[in-house]
């Protein structure tokens, strides 16, 4: 999704704007561009392709200003090219912005905007803002700006400058937007890790509020130009968090924080004496649990995945109906919800317009909602009554790893909440699960020291085009997760199916050489189940890469290879096969040459429909 950052103060703009860029890369981007303030005029630079292209030119050609905006384009309006890349800029140069998100009525405002004489580069949405600016404007940009942001319908992080004045103007609508308020400089961004570099001090920009950054400093107002007071979020992890610290990527770098993601998530949650599982911005009461019909888990891609263990985890242990969905799907089905409906939002980002909208729509339908997400102020925490943050860090790979694991864990944390809520889970089997729950991180580590053995297992689908996770029942949405990551960093084809289900139909894509991989998790006899199920496998020549706790491995010779799992307490290896199926599909991208943490068509946060 589209980076911007923004300085104003005594230093390069250039060289802080290219360095935030460089930061905010892993949002995905097709192309990238800076304007600078330089004198009287403001120089514009933008390309297609890679932010290494537009250093390389701004090396040879550097432009010299310690006003500038910048921005990575991810193409939503207008294919990536040099004229659709941002910033954009008023027919004489003389405004100049970037924006991230959609304005949808464009259309309308660049009819109106030509019949003035106005003239368009590119087919973006954005150039629009530019022009109103320039159209209202007379001697104050603040003035302009707000009046131009009057007219624009959708969502949108928007800043601009101007030839004129010494000075920065931004706004958001539903898309993300910070200000870094350093020494004698202010920094506007999508997102803190591309002023880290510079200040711990932000604001995390309401909706609707517009900010004038100067070399005095930031002020802010309403549409009205009166005074706004917002808080100042002091920044408590470290610019190291945002970078790779030393790993070849930051996939596997999230890999391996995992352990620690997983214990600040559960900091100071979960305790057998009182309460066992404290919520802060935590507001559903026993009673209200009570009341409450159904609960609805809605969320995108792996958040969904995470979700689908929710369901299984809060069905399991709080005996309450749950209905997932994609958020993509869920609005638009005219969905079951009412005011006895909890409906949890997951999104690592919080910014994922789908699974916002879902918010909204259950909102109005009267439900109680839940966010569980990675991102302070981010858009679904702000809406929601109540927010689970998971702690997990900045995530940078575009694969999610340890927001991941982290979502699994207020999985957890709510499945014993809503037990005990309900009555269905006593004390002593909460306790239980709660002494299990602190294993995790060990378990997970113990996973993790099998990094050499599961890089070797990789090399086995070096070559494949397709690949099949089967699992059964927490196992298959183990599977669904397992199979999303190989294909989304390795481009290998990757299905996931219900082990039980495979001879209805696919078992007719196996053949020679065909890899399956198989979750389990658990003994039992569903355990034998599977074992059935991968004889089947076998017989049609496929190789086997099982991942079982131990002591449920295949005693029948019906796998290739065995990745064990530590012995663990019932449903607590979830976490522990999730990161050696993380494992797997990272080894499989690097020894494929693939780009791990930028895989191909894919956006970290996905804030369009
Ligand atoms: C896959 C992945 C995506 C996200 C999805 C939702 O590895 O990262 O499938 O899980 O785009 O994103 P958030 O959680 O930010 O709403």
């Amino acid at each position: 999704m589209c980076g911007i950052v923004g300085y104003i103060g005594r230093k390069s703009a250039q060289n802080i704007i290219l360095s935030g860029l460089n930061k905010l890369e892993y949002r995905g981007y097709d192309s990238a561009g800076i304007a600078v303030k330089c004198g009287e005029e403001i120089i514009e630079r933008k390309f297609k392709g890679r932010l290494s292209v537009l250093e390389g030119f701004l090396c040879d050609n550097p432009v010299h200003g310690n006003i500038g905006i910048g921005h990575t384009r991810w193409a939503t309006h207008g294919a990536p090219s040099d004229e659709n890349a941002h910033p954009h800029s008023s027919t004489d140069y003389s405004i100049s912005v970037v924006h991230n998100g959609i304005i949808e009525n464009y259309v309308q405002i660049k009819e109106e905007l030509t019949s003035l004489g106005y003239v368009f580069r590119s087919q973006t949405d954005t150039e629009v803002a530019a022009h109103l600016i320039h159209h209202y404007y007379e001697g104050d940009l603040l003035d302009a700006f707000i009046k131009a942001v009057g007219k624009l319908k959708g969502a949108y992080a928007l800043v601009a400058i101007s030839e004129k004045e010494e000075k920065i103007v931004c706004v958001r609508k539903d898309s993300p937007l910070i200000i870094g308020l350093g020494e004698n400089e202010s920094f506007v961004a999508s997102d803190i890790p591309a002023v880290l570099e510079y200040t711990r001090d932000v604001y995390l920009m309401d909706d609707n509020v517009f900010a004038e950054l100067t070399h005095d400093g930031v002020s802010l107002c309403d549409e009205n130009k009166h005074p706004v007071q917002n808080e100042v979020y002091h920044v408590t992890w470290d610019a190291q968090d945002a970078t790779k610290g030393g790993y070849e990527h930051f996939m596997l770098k999230e890999i391996f924080e995992q352990p620690t993601s997983v214990r600040n998530t559960l900091r100071g949650r979960l305790d057998k004496i009182g309460d066992k599982v404290t919520l802060d911005d935590f507001r559903l009461t026993k009673e209200d649990f009570n009341k409450i019909s159904k609960v609805y888990i809605v969320a995108c891609g792996t958040a969904y995945y995470a979700g689908c263990i929710g369901k299984y985890l809060i069905e399991k242990y709080a005996r309450k109906t749950v209905e997932t969905d994609v958020a993509s799907e869920f609005r638009y089905k005219d969905p079951i919800i009412d005011e006895n409906t909890l409906f949890i939002a997951i999104s690592q980002s919080g910014e994922t317009a789908d699974t916002l909208a879902g918010l909204r729509y259950a909102k109005k339908m009267g439900a109680k909602v839940l966010s569980i997400t990675n991102v302070v102020g981010s858009s679904v925490a702000r809406e929601s009554e109540n927010v689970l943050y998971t702690w997990a860090g900045p995530e940078i790979a575009v694969a999610s790893t340890k927001a991941f694991s982290t979502q699994i864990i207020a999985m957890y944390l709510l499945a014993i909440k809503f037990g005990l809520y309900s009555g269905n889970l006593s004390e002593e089997k909460a306790d239980e699960l709660i002494d299990s729950i602190y294993m995790l991180d060990k378990n997970i580590e113990t996973v993790l020291g099998k990094i050499g053995e599961i890089e070797g297992i990789a090399h086995m689908f070096e070559s494949i085009k397709d690949a099949f996770f089967i699992g059964r029942g927490v196992d298959h949405y183990l599977s669904m997760e397992g199979s999303l990551k190989m294909k989304e960093i390795s481009y290998i084809h990757a299905e996931a199916y219900q082990a039980g289900e495979l001879k209805h139909g696919p078992i007719a894509l196996l053949e020679e050489g065909s890899v399956v991989v198989c979750t389990l998790t658990y003994g039992g006899e569903l355990c034998d189940k599977v074992m059935s199920n991968l004889k089947e496998v076998k017989a049609r020549g496929a190789k086997v890469v099982l991942i079982a706790e131990e002591g449920n491995e295949d005693n029948d010779g019906v796998s290739d290879v065995i990745i064990s799992l530590p012995k663990a307490h019932e449903d607590m290896n979830i976490l522990p096969a999730a990161v050696v199926l993380q494992l797997l599909a990272y080894y499989s991208a690097v020894n494929r040459g693939c780009d791990v943490d930028k895989p191909r068509n894919l956006a970290k946060s996905v804030t369009v429909e």
